[in-house]
Formats: structure tokens, sequence, C-alpha cells
């Protein structure tokens, strides 16, 4: 594949923001048994550093949704794996990568809601509110960035860039 990856957030800056973001989270719902929901893929690596960041008692599960295609939205959610447990009484924490339309973290919001956990809250490490289609209330949000395509920390253009540490933006 021949394209640019130029470093855009370092590995530095993204381990002391999950820090920071962790800490929020844990003052928000002091003493809360949490229940952290990672949307697959492009959650894992913040989902596993966060979860580590994080004091008190957590448990994890995963969901997986399917939007995209390349670099560019099908504006189509599908859900691709369900959640193994269910969320009644739960504090439940959604854990994404990207906020970008919307429509991702709006389709799960509603289909998580619709479970009866005790609380439901997001997180994202990252948001491009400029492409914002539908608005989506997100609880933590670790930078705001403006409309570029971006790849690293979990992020990939058709599989690819996940395994890098940091994040960058993708010339093509
Ligand atoms: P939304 O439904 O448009 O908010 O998109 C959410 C999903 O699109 C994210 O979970 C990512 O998988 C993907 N996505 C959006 N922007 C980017 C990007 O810049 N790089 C890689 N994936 C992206």
């Amino acid at each position: 594949m021949s394209a640019t990856v130029t470093p855009l957030i370092s590995a530095t800056d993204i381990q002391a923001r999950i820090h920071a973001l962790a800490a929020d989270i844990r003052r928000d719902n002091p003493d809360a048994d949490l229940h952290f929901i990672g949307v697959l893929k492009g959650s894992v690596f913040f989902m596993a550093d966060l979860l580590r960041a994080m004091s008190g008692t957590v448990t994890m599960d995963f969901i997986a949704v399917s939007s995209y295609s390349g670099t560019k939205t099908t504006g189509e959610v599908r859900m691709l794996k369900d959640v193994d447990r269910g969320l009644q009484d739960r504090h439940v924490i959604v854990v994404e990568d990207i906020v970008d339309t919307g429509l991702t973290l709006h389709y799960l919001q509603d289909l998580l809601r619709a479970r009866g956990p005790k609380s439901l809250r997001c997180a994202c490490l990252l948001s491009k509110p400029s492409r914002r289609k539908i608005e989506v209330p997100v609880d933590y949000i670790g930078f705001e960035i403006e409309d570029r395509f971006v790849v690293g920390y979990g992020l990939d253009f058709d599989e690819h860039y996940r395994h890098l540490p940091f994040i960058g933006t993708l010339t093509v």
C-alpha cells in the first residue's frame, strides 16, 4: 500500500490523556461497578489501556458493528457481534475509537439503552465534530480533531495501520 502516515497524536500524549479520562470516569462514578463495552475492532487498544488505568471494580465485554468501507461512510450500521452479557441494572460505558458522523454511536446508544442499563455513558478517544450528521451525547472525549482521515492505535484503513502506537493522518 503506497500511502503516507503523518504523526498527529503521539503515543505519549495518548497515554497521558487516557489516564486523565480514567480518572474522570471514576470521579463521576465513585462507587459503581462499571461495565465497559468496547466497539470492535477500532477500540481494542483504547479499551485495553483505559481499563488498565481504571481504579475500582470494572468488567468488560465487546460488540462489533460495521459502517465503513475504505475511507467513505456507507451510512448503514450493521451488527456483526452482540455483547455476551445482559445489561440490566449495570452502569455501562461504551468505548469507541472515534465519533465521526455519529451514526454508529447513535445506533449503539438506542440498541443498548433498550436493554435496561442503570446508566449509559460513552467514551470516545477521538471526535470529528465538523463531520456530525446526527447529534449524539459523548460523555468523555480524548481529542477533538479536524476533518482528516486518521489511522493508528486501533484505527484502520482497509484493516491496515491498526497496530501503530500513535495516531496519524493518512494520505493515499
Ligand atoms: P460514524 O458512524 O460516522 O461516527 O463513524 C464511526 C466509525 O467510523 C468509527 O468507529 C471508525 O471505525 C470509523 N471511522 C470514522 N472516521 C475514521 C477515520 O478517520 N479513520 C478510521 N476510521 C474512521
